[in-house]
């Protein structure tokens, strides 16, 4: 067992962790939207409005805030006009990023904005810059906005709805250095000005306007399109995905060693000096720190599962994921002064997903268990938390942690990140007692829900006590395991 400490200044609470921080991420992309969130209103898999019930409803209990829609690389060749108006007669297309698949546009934005609704979440819509016009774009915005009655407005009370839907977050392009169009950074910085130009704001619905950021560490990408565009943005993007080997060979989702799992959480941890580097860049260009940082796709990518189609992206959920989830949600919490959104690639059926669904039936992962945990940091204030652990792996310390106050309650979320040893860690924290009860995931590295019998293998239980060590109390977790504590 290692000895760990924890030290959370309680007298001093700094930035507020925007409910942003904990968004989610649903693109046209395999089983994500057509099977996973959206079955069509005549499905036998109970719905309303077309969306499952059981996926809504579970998405509703983890408070998610914002949801990011359509892509993904699919938002660049998307043209949104394809999928307003009845439906019969809407555009199929070939889904030609992922899988190849006919898409028929039956969720279009009148269907997004429903889930939404439906979730209780912002929309945060991400258009195309890639393949579609500067007038196209500048449309959509008037269509989810205008309260006048000009043309555009009519065409959506045409189609049912009379109120703007008031849409504030508006992303303009993704990964446009690739899939979005191969871009370099000085052609997309103008192409960013000249396409935000004319996605006004209407009435009282103010944008916040989002730029594509760098892949990974690519700070030059951040460099340019912060010099030359940085006063026409509310915030730029960046997209870091934790892959434990080559991209030809990312490694099974659930069948890994101890050393794999190691590599993988190492390069999870990579994140945060990645996104200060990203930081660091940003504030050369904007000392007042006006533009935040948005964490627009995050997550662990491995081999789809066996059998799956290769373009669907979709993979099985270990604790290995809720690992990385909780490093993660730590580390963006700590950075809560200058990230404003992150969004988990992808909410359903895609990568590190939520919520997992065969047919009728659903499973939340442990990933999803994290999440919910941590809800209380969300709108809470930080409070600065220094672990003092010994490392685990290459610079990846064996604990980590964040805590956050909010209504006069401190909640503490800390993970051992080790698959084989416990932690004993020593907290000092007022309220703590023999009686504290805390929320624990905990689990074999490989362990995770699965269809039928094996959906309940994982979860998150409550634990009572905490051992006294002089005026310390001890908290205990077990190899793998996630705790969230609030007193
Ligand atoms: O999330 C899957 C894909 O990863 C997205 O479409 C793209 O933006 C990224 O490369």
């Amino acid at each position: 067992m290692s000895k760990v400490q924890i030290h959370v200044d309680v007298n001093h609470p700094g930035a507020t962790i925007s409910r942003n921080l904990y968004g989610q991420f649903s693109e046209h992309l395999g089983r994500c939207i057509y099977g996973g969130v959206f079955v069509g209103e005549g499905s036998p898999i109970p719905n309303v409005n077309g969306m499952r019930k059981d996926v809504v409803d579970a998405l509703r209990e983890l408070k998610v805030p914002v949801l990011r829609w359509p892509g993904g690389c699919f938002a660049d060749e998307y043209h949104w006009r394809d999928g307003i108006g009845p439906k019969e007669s809407r555009k199929r297309m070939v889904n030609t990023n992922w899988g190849g698949v006919v898409e028929d546009n039956s969720f279009g934005t009148h269907e997004f904005l429903e889930l939404c609704r439906q979730i209780g979440c912002e929309p945060y819509i991400n258009m195309n810059v890639g393949s579609g016009s500067v007038q196209e774009m500048a449309e959509w915005v008037e269509y989810l906005n205008a309260d006048g009655d000009g043309t555009v407005a009519q065409e959506r009370w045409a189609n049912g709805r009379k109120e703007p839907f008031g849409v504030k977050y508006i992303g303009v392009g993704n990964e446009n250095w690739g899939c979005g169009g191969n871009m370099r950074p000085e052609f997309y910085a103008d192409l960013y000005r000249r396409y935000q130009t004319f996605c006004r704001n209407y009435g009282s619905h103010r944008l916040c306007r989002i730029a594509c950021g760098p892949n990974g560490d690519d700070t030059n990408w951040t460099e340019v399109v912060m010099k030359q565009a940085g006063g026409f943005m509310d915030a730029l993007t960046m997209h870091y995905y934790t892959v434990p080997g080559e991209w030809e060979h990312k490694g099974s989702a659930t069948n890994f060693d101890t050393e794999k799992y190691l590599r993988t959480l190492t390069a999870a941890a990579k994140i945060e000096p990645i996104l200060e580097s990203h930081l660091a860049v940003m504030d050369r260009f904007d000392p007042k720190r006006r533009v935040g940082l948005i964490i627009d796709e995050w997550g662990c990518w491995f081999d789809v599962e066996p059998g799956t189609n290769p373009g669907f992206l979709y993979q099985q959920n270990t604790m290995r994921d809720a690992m990385v989830a909780a490093l993660s949600l730590n580390i963006f919490n700590r950075h809560a002064d200058r990230i404003v959104m992150a969004n988990i690639a992808q909410m359903v059926n895609v990568l590190q997903a939520m919520i997992l669904t065969d047919g009728e039936q659903m499973v939340l992962t442990p990933t999803y268990h994290v999440f919910h945990m941590y809800r209380p940091h969300m709108d809470a204030q930080l409070l600065d938390t220094a672990v003092f652990a010994d490392e685990t792996a290459k610079g990846l310390k064996q604990v980590t942690a964040s805590a956050s106050v909010k209504d006069g309650k401190v909640t503490l979320t800390a993970a051992n990140l080790s698959p084989d040893e416990e932690a004993e860690i020593e907290l000092a924290l007022p309220g703590l007692g023999q009686d504290t009860e805390y929320t624990l995931l905990t689990g074999a590295m490989g362990a995770y829900n699965d269809f039928g019998d094996g959906a309940e293998r994982v979860k998150p239980a409550a634990v009572k006590g905490l051992k006294k060590a002089g005026e310390k109390w001890l908290l205990t977790l077990p190899p793998c395991s996630v705790a969230a504590l609030t007193v």
